[in-house]
């Protein structure tokens, strides 16, 4: 059975310290391309959806779409909900058979996120499913002003968010944020291994894309078990629609332009998972 809890895939990348790629996908085609990839390099992958695309699906055709294409997949998947603040939202994806919900109450008080993650814990354990918290949100790469890293809840806070809500995984503000970096990062690493070293847990990664493949491997090596790439698979979706387009004028050929785009997509979830050292390391 390929389909396997997230935590399942993140208890074996934690322990082994290899990073999992995460990819937001788009549509049925990025959903595919980025199971062939994992496939391709006998890799664990989960695959993540954000409420935008789910909410333009529908959780039914969603789901129909992962069921059919991981039914005789080989390698161990999961399917996750990326950064949700609507419990009714995280009801349905987890009552359909969605693996994993990050519950991003990030807006909200830390102590009223807290109270409100214990409830979407319980939810999640009724289906066997398995939760990611998260405190602190995190800005679009545009809107960054170098300080990131310092605006952060203490060590003490996130600790007892991580026991008293009993979360599987935690995503930390570390300086990272979501979209192209205007400039390399600089990343508060050790916090990483401060969170990992008190609570436990394994860290998501966010804001993965444009990350150097030094920082992946340090923080991989810290803990960062789950890395959240959405931007490049955007990036590679669209530029080789682009590309295609470009390369033939006055050609209207959506199956010639899908190719191109699966390719596209294939190759840059593969770079990923190597980058994550998660190749060859698929266990089912
Ligand atoms: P990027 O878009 O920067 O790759 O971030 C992805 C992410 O963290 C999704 O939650």
């Amino acid at each position: 059975m390929p389909v396997v809890t997230t935590k399942e895939i993140l208890d074996h990348a934690f322990a082994e310290r290899y990073g999992v790629a995460a990819f937001n996908v788009v549509n049925d085609l990025t959903m595919q391309a980025v199971l062939t990839a994992a496939e391709e390099l006998r890799a664990p992958v989960i695959v993540q959806t954000s409420v935008k695309h789910v909410q333009m699906t529908g959780t039914d055709v969603m789901y129909a779409m992962w069921h059919e294409m991981t039914r005789h997949v080989s390698v161990p998947v999961s399917l996750h909900l990326d950064h949700c603040p609507d419990r009714e939202l995280i009801s349905e994806c987890l009552a359909k058979g969605w693996s994993s919900v990050l519950f991003d109450a990030s807006k909200l008080s830390v102590e009223e996120n807290k109270r409100q993650c214990v409830e979407v814990v319980r939810e999640a354990r009724r289906y066997g499913a398995h939760v990611e918290g998260e405190i602190e949100g995190f800005k679009r790469t545009e809107e960054m002003t170098g300080d990131e890293a310092e605006q952060v809840q203490s060590l003490q806070t996130v600790v007892d968010f991580v026991k008293e809500t009993g979360v599987d995984v935690f995503a930390p503000a570390i300086g990272n944020a979501h979209g192209v970096y205007a400039a390399a990062p600089r990343l508060d690493n050790q916090r990483v291994s401060d969170i990992v070293g008190a609570t436990g847990v394994p860290v998501a990664l966010h804001g993965g894309t444009g990350m150097s493949a030094e920082q992946f491997r340090d923080l991989v090596q810290r803990g960062c078990a789950k890395v959240n790439i959405s931007t490049a698979l955007k990036i590679a979706f669209m530029k080789a629609a682009q590309d295609h387009m470009s390369a033939h004028p006055g050609k209207f050929d959506p199956p010639a332009m899908f190719n191109q785009q699966s390719e596209a997509v294939r190759a840059m979830a593969k770079e990923h998972i190597r980058l994550f050292d998660s190749d060859g390391k698929a266990w089912t």
